[in-house]
């Protein structure tokens, strides 16, 4: 769609504006496509001063010796977006990416780019990890001029700390960055251990780049699930499977059903799919297999919608089952995860007898709360 229109504005315009993504978003308003919204507008034009400065870099990058001693470098420049989910900020970083005329760029889902950094990590010969981020970042300095990482958020100081060392390496090497996220630096990590390491962090973010929000008071992903329809589902049966399949297609739009790979501490889980911030699971996935409180706040953070299939109404055998499910649950609550289900039984009905049958009712109570609008809003 962009590359279409990209083709249609390069008819007609030699050099690209400096309203190119304005343009872009407003024929996307015009075709009805979405929305005109001014919040969005006000990050499209920051996004468009990123791209101006990021083509002059690469305009000065490309003039003699002599021009360079006698003019100075323009401004490296990046840029961090942050607001609740569903506001358009992967949307508009797509759009600023595929409109951006260059060829060395590269786009990542945070999870994806900590995953190599991991394996680079793992396959270098080296030992000193300053060295290690230091390499990592000539390397990706090489391939790429723009870095666009989606949906970031750090869980661990060990991250962290790589994430900083890294970072400083491609300020000093001009790269420039895009970023998305639900939340500004200051709240990426909290009431975590060794919280001045990770100051440093987001220090260096704050002095090296520009951070702004958007505020769009809808989540416009919600409005795509049907507006009559229940996010809680029971009985489980034919019904209760085609709900399922709708409410991932509607979310994504009709992206495929893939398996996807997640990496928690110390074991690979797969999920019966995932497409940018919405998974879709099954209770068997997620609370037969002996995870813990780790690894839920983990997947929490990764998705902002989780889509669970089959939850069983559980027996006191269920025990562990049980004990897990609601340390799921309070995972996805603390971290305001949409959850959308089907279920044998209603919430009340989940678990009402065995260990911690008591305590489940506090889980009771908030997939309650999490079913109200007050809570998806
Ligand atoms: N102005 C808009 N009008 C209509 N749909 C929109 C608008 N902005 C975003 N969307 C759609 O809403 C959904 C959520 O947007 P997304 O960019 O993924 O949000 P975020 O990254 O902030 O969570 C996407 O399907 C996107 O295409
Ligand atoms: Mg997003």
């Amino acid at each position: 769609m962009i590359k279409r229109y990209l083709h249609q504005v390069n008819k007609t315009n030699d050099s690209l504006n400096s309203e190119l993504l304005k343009s872009i978003y407003y024929q996307w308003a015009h075709d009805q496509r979405i929305q005109l919204d001014n919040d969005q507008l006000v990050v499209i034009s920051k996004l468009q001063a990123t791209l101006d400065k990021l083509i002059l870099q690469l305009k000065y990058n490309k003039k003699s010796i002599f021009f360079k001693i006698k003019s100075r470098r323009p401004e490296n420049p990046n840029l961090y977006i942050y607001g609740d989910v569903g506001r358009g900020k992967s949307m508009l970083m797509n759009l600023f990416f595929e409109a951006c005329p260059i060829q060395q760029k590269t786009r990542f889902h945070y999870s994806k780019f900590m995953s190599e950094i991991h394996s680079y990590i793992h396959n270098c010969s080296k030992q000193n990890k300053t060295e290690i981020m230091a390499a990592y970042a000539q390397k990706l300095h090489t391939e790429t001029q723009l870095l666009c990482i989606d949906e970031f958020y750090v869980t661990d100081i060990a991250d962290a700390m790589m994430l900083e060392r890294l970072f400083k390496k491609l300020f000093e090497l001009n790269v420039t960055l895009v970023i998305t996220s639900n939340r500004h630096p200051n709240d990426l990590y909290r009431g975590g251990i060794q919280k001045a390491q990770f100051l440093k962090f987001t220090e260096l973010l704050q002095k090296k780049v520009e951070i702004i929000s958007l505020d769009s008071l809808k989540d416009y992903r919600l409005s795509y699930l049907k507006s009559s329809q229940p996010v809680y589902n029971f009985p489980l049966g034919k019904s209760s499977d085609q709900f399922i399949k709708d409410a991932y297609a509607q979310l994504t739009k009709n992206a495929p059903i893939k398996a996807f790979k997640i990496k928690l501490l110390g074991r690979i889980l797969t999920l019966n799919s995932a497409y940018q911030d919405i998974a879709l699971t099954s209770f068997y996935e997620l609370c037969e297999h002996p995870l813990g409180s780790n690894d839920y706040n983990n997947i929490a953070q990764q998705f902002n919608f989780i889509i669970i299939a089959n939850i069983p109404k559980m027996s006191y055998e269920y025990r562990n089952e049980a004990k897990r499910f609601m340390t799921l649950i309070d995972a996805l609550y603390e971290h305001h995860v949409k959850l959308i289900c089907s279920a044998e039984v209603p919430a009340e009905e989940l678990y009402t007898e065995g260990d911690g049958s008591f305590e489940f009712k506090r889980t009771i109570s908030r997939l309650i709360e999490m079913q109200t609008q007050h809570y998806l809003n």
